[in-house]
């Protein structure tokens, strides 16, 4: 959409200014039309590569690869209406909802985490483009992406509601009717944890358009890339997807070093936070729920009064229908098409999107006391990478016998390459100080706010990804800048100490650099993750995802 606008826009400006752009056009060189080349890795920074490949186990030697049920084949050409629209997502359906059928309410653009990522349109910058502003050069790129689509999380409310249907069919007490008789012959296909075919492919999608976008700067590495990913199933196939779209099939195996970090309750990693925070797995991480369920309540009550008749013998509570909406985002990224989508209305889809912001906000973001510090152990390395600089003593969730080496955690690279998770990627833009995205404040239970900021669609949707641009303005050799793109649009960074408002989001390098030293500071990552306090949803408003002190 954004791009065939650009296209068209450019082609009437071209009409009207072709004499002004002729006066702009660069004087002819004397090296117009000669062939430049470049191969990667060159001779003899690959001589040097086997050397090492014993500090990069592959998966199967790190382990810790988490649950991997596979759920069932998906058959679209079969399943999907007739008449079904192709979309953007191809060969995923559009859904519909049930009062707007075919309208121009995109209901994709409220499953948030469950969406597949789509180019964000503004943070609220003038300039909002990820192209390198005019007089600037790039000269370093920091990557930071989710995992693409997968199927629910073990012991999610899809299986659930699943598990209660087979119950009352078994028991002979279940006949649907109207909308929800597909439910008479519906089975449950769904695998958990584990990529879907449509989560390999925006991953390998992020590889390609990674290179196309950042390639160039392929040319300054002086060793193969070291990238980092977690040792979860999921985890390990994103990194390697978007590798192989990144070099190619053939060379991706060969071609850069994949550190797999174990992801695993009681071990350190900077990608998966909370396995090393116990306040991230108790009651204080349960207050997202909490929050999601009371709204639920409001949002979801017409539904269930709609829908409850038609499923006579089944008590049919908010909490189903709410796995009910929830099965429509996970069957469509899996299985191509859902018939629980079009079951509910716009309404009841920009609920469903606030239900997740919700979550997030009160379990992953600003308004948890934990997430924070989960975050920071991050913004660490970036500093030590940024600085040049390396970590000697643990302070957070950093594993020293990662970060204290130079061949596991090289201190400089011209493309950084880390994945992680949604609520990983949420707890450090929260440690970050991007307050633009929490200036709406602490998030109601009872209704949609007008000045709504915190949209976890477009922070942490499927194949999320923010980029580190650093650059030098003027173009240099030495980086003057650092600006961050959050899936495709420029991120404010006026509320990181120093960094002053500006068109394009940039802020000095060094105040950038000051700024996540003092967050450093500030995040008291032994009390907000161990401490045993209590933090209540109704009496507990924060908005910098720390405990009050
Ligand atoms: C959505 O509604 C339109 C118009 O009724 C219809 O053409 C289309 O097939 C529907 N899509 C799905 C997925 O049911
Ligand atoms: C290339 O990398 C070196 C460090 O190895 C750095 O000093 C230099 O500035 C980089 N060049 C560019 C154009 O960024
Ligand atoms: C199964 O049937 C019995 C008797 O009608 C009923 O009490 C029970 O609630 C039913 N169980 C389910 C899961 O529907
Ligand atoms: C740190 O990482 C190394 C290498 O993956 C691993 O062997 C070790 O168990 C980790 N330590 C902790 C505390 O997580
Ligand atoms: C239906 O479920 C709700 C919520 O779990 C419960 O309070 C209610 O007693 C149930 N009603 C029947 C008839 O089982
Ligand atoms: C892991 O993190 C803890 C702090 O949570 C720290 O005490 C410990 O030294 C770290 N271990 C490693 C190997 O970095
Ligand atoms: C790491 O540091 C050691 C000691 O300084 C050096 O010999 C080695 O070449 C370095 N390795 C890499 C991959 O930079
Ligand atoms: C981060 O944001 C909080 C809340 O706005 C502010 O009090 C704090 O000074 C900021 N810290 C930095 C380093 O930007
Ligand atoms: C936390 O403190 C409360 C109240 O003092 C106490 O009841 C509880 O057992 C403590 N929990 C842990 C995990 O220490």
């Amino acid at each position: 959409m954004l791009l065939l606008s650009a296209f068209i826009s450019a082609a009437f400006a071209s009409q009207v200014n072709a004499a002004a752009a002729k006066a702009k056009a660069p004087k002819a060189s004397s090296f117009a039309g000669s062939t430049t080349t470049f191969q990667f890795p060159p001779d003899d920074v690959l001589a040097t590569a086997s050397l090492i490949d014993s500090f990069f186990p592959v998966a199967s030697v790190v382990g810790f690869p988490g649950p991997t049920p596979t759920g069932d084949e998906a058959e679209s050409v079969a399943t999907a209406p007739a008449n079904a629209p192709v979309n953007a997502f191809y060969p995923l359906v559009r859904p519909n909802t049930s009062d707007n059928k075919g309208k121009s309410f995109n209901v994709v653009d409220s499953w948030a985490n469950l969406s597949p990522m789509q180019s964000v349109e503004s943070f609220g910058l003038d300039d909002t483009s990820e192209l390198i502003p005019e007089g600037c050069a790039l000269n370093q790129a920091f990557l930071l992406h989710r995992h693409g689509a997968r199927y629910p999380t073990s012991g999610a409310s899809p299986a659930a509601f699943a598990t209660a249907v087979n119950a009352a069919a078994s028991n002979g007490t279940f006949s649907a009717t109207g909308p929800l008789s597909f439910l008479n012959t519906w089975t449950y296909r769904l695998g958990a944890e584990i990529l879907t075919p449509f989560g390999r492919e925006q991953l390998f999608e992020l590889g390609v358009g990674f290179r196309v976008k950042y390639g160039d700067l392929l040319k300054n590495f002086t060793g193969l890339p070291v990238w980092r990913t977690t040792s979860e199933e999921r985890m390990v196939d994103s990194a390697l997807h978007f590798a192989a779209g990144f070099f190619g099939v053939q060379q991706y195996t060969s071609d850069y070093h994949q550190l797999i970090e174990i992801e695993q309750l009681g071990f350190n990693s900077t990608l998966a936070p909370y396995e090393d925070c116990p306040n991230a797995n108790n009651e204080i991480a349960e207050l997202g729920t909490q929050a999601t369920t009371a709204w639920a309540e409001v949002y979801l009550k017409d539904a269930q009064k709609r829908l409850a008749p038609h499923l006579p013998g089944f008590n049919l509570t908010i909490a189903d229908v709410l796995a009910m909406q929830t099965i429509c985002p996970y069957e469509t990224v899996a299985l191509g098409f859902s018939s629980f989508c079009d079951l509910f209305t716009e309404e009841e889809w920009k609920g469903f999107a606030y239900s997740i912001d919700l979550t997030f906000w009160y379990t992953n973001g600003p308004g948890n006391p934990s997430v924070s510090a989960q975050g920071i152990g991050w913004v660490e390395e970036l500093v030590s990478r940024l600085t040049q600089t390396r970590i000697t003593t643990p302070r957070s969730s950093t594993n020293q016998t990662i970060v204290g080496s130079n061949v596991t955690f090289p201190l400089f690279q011209p493309i950084f390459v880390d994945a992680t998770h949604d609520t990983v990627i949420s707890a450090i833009v929260t440690a970050m100080n991007f307050t633009s995205l929490a200036a709406g404040g602490p998030l109601p239970l009872d209704h949609i706010p007008k000045d709504h900021t915190y949209i976890v669609n477009q922070i942490s949707p499927f194949a999320s990804r923010m980029v580190g641009q650093v650059l030098s303005c003027p173009a240099s050799d030495k980086p003057t800048h650092i600006r961050w793109v959050l899936n495709d649009a420029v991120l404010p960074q006026t509320g990181i100490a120093g960094c002053k408002y500006d068109k394009d989001g940039l802020c000095p390098l060094d105040t950038f650099i000051a700024g996540m030293k003092q967050r450093i500071q500030e995040v008291d990552f032994d009390f907000d993750c161990f401490a045993n306090y209590t933090f209540t949803l109704a009496g507990d408003k924060i908005t910098t995802g720390q405990f009050p002190k």
